[in-house]
């Protein structure tokens, strides 16, 4: 199967934010937004806050914990832009497939917010922007 196969689309845009409350308000200027969905990952250290952009969602990341990877991403390269996030069918066998080509998969396939299981591929090998993959929980 060719790889392009294993897309299915551009689930989500991940943005680093220090206050989402602030964060929330440009987007709700911007285009009326409010989030459908606030979720803490806890394992992560944070709260996401899911925004419906039509057709891709953004979900905004805010730090619960300083010392999470995302609180250190916040300190060192402030906010903006973190991740773009691509659905796959079977987020298992992508991580199988991408590790044999080389990538360097930033740990195994964990738990995410919004009932996925979600893994991300170093910036250094996607041309400098964080992967996520993700697939939708079995129920
Ligand atoms: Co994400």
């Amino acid at each position: 199967m060719p790889p392009n196969d294993l897309l299915v689309r551009l689930e989500h845009v991940g943005i680093a934010v220090r206050d989402a409350s602030v964060t929330l308000g440009v987007y709700e200027a911007l285009f009326g937004l409010r989030p459908y969905k606030v979720e803490e990952v806890s394992s992560e250290g944070v709260r996401t806050y899911f925004l419906d952009a039509g057709s891709t969602k953004l979900e905004l990341l805010e730090a619960n914990d300083p010392e999470s990877a995302l609180g250190r991403h916040l300190a060192t390269r402030g906010q903006g832009l973190h991740h773009l996030a691509f659905q796959v069918p079977d987020v298992d066998a992508a991580h199988a497939r991408l590790e044999s080509a080389g990538f360097r998969p930033l740990g195994p396939v964990k738990e995410g917010a919004d009932a996925k299981r979600i893994f991300f591929v170093h910036p250094k090998d996607t041309a400098g922007v964080l992967v996520e993959l993700c697939s939708d929980r079995s129920p």
